[in-house]
């Protein structure tokens, strides 16, 4: 593991990356080339964040950098905590779902501490900041499925995971996981052949890591310190929503709703107006599963 500290002195960091022999092979993920150090490679280009990324860990292979950052929060590591994996053996996505990582993507996980008042917003704020830094590096323009689903072309390139520990009141600490595929080639893995693509794939070109992963801590930072005074990201997030006005399926603790994906309410929960003329609503947070029936969007 590497631990980079933004109370170090730039040029001090950049000395000890360059005198290590895993620094000095190539970053970007040359065909039968190790990637790099992202994390290093971005703290080289600078990083200009407030809370976001003041802690950056690298490790070559973890479990889940969720269970690495969690680990890190019950020991009280700052607020802004990132933990960047190359590989990850056991990762995850929602709902114990199992989240393909292979070396040359982008995985991290990052430790907040949110008020019971911000957290509802973390997920929607990941998911911005996420379209905003693709789109910032890479000129696609990626759309989101409700909740956590970054889609390119109707496939998924990106997901976003937030896991909280809360007692009655009190939030302990929030962990925000982000997998993207950067270089994956989705097709030849049978488990999401077909519903994944990668961002390489999308652009027919070759995205640097270091300069994404920078964009979004920069896009993190700044929407946490917003959301801190009171700025939600709601508005953005509603706009790239994919999901509105499709007729969706949603599976929910045992049960099937059908209905229209009618609009979200102000802290991101799905209202789902159901034929009968019922409106449900459904938190980003719960164990919900949401398939569109159609691609073809409703009329009202
Ligand atoms: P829903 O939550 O509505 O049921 P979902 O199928 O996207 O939708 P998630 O829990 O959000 O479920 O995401 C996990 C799913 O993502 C996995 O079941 C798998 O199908 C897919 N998946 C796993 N790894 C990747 C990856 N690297 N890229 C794209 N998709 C992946
Ligand atoms: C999903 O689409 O369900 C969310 C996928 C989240 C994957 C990321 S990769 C980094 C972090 N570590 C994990 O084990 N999961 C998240």
């Amino acid at each position: 593991m590497t631990i980079f500290n933004a109370s170090v002195r730039w040029p001090e960091i950049i000395n000890q990356l360059t005198s290590r022999p895993e620094a000095n092979v190539a970053f970007r993920n040359r065909e039968n080339a190790m990637p790099g150090n992202v994390v290093a490679e971005t703290l080289r280009g600078g990083l200009f964040t407030r809370i976001v990324g003041k802690r950056l860990l690298y490790f070559q292979e973890v479990g889940s950098t969720m269970d690495e950052a969690r680990l890190r929060a019950e020991r009280g590591t700052e607020e802004g905590t990132v933990v960047v994996a190359e590989t990850q053996t056991s990762s995850r996505g929602r709902q114990g779902r199992t989240w393909v990582s292979r070396s040359g993507n982008l995985y991290l996980s990052v430790v907040l501490y949110p008020t019971l008042q911000t957290l509802p917003f973390l997920n929607s704020l990941c998911g911005v900041a996420v379209v905003r830094a693709i789109s910032n590096i890479s000129g696609l323009k990626p759309r989101i499925k409700w909740p956590n689903d970054i889609l390119l072309d109707n496939k998924k390139v990106a997901g976003v995971l937030v896991e909280s520990a809360i007692a009655g009141e009190q939030v302990h600490n929030s962990i925000v996981g982000i997998g993207i595929n950067v270089a994956l080639d989705a097709d030849e893995i049978d488990e999401i052949a077909g519903g994944a693509t990668s961002l390489n794939h999308a652009s027919a070109g070759d995205i640097p890591r270091d300069e994404l992963l920078r964009e979004i801590l920069e896009q993190l930072d700044n929407l946490y310190i917003q959301l801190n005074h009171g700025d939600t990201p709601i508005e953005e997030w509603e706009e790239l929503l994919d999901t509105l006005g499709q007729r969706v399926r949603i599976t929910w603790r045992g049960d099937e709703f059908v209905g229209v994906a009618d609009g979200i309410d102000a802290q991101g929960s799905l209202l789902l107006r159901q034929d009968d003329g019922v409106v449900l609503a459904l938190a980003a947070g719960d164990a919900v599963s949401l398939r569109p029936l159609n691609q073809e969007r409703q009329s009202f």
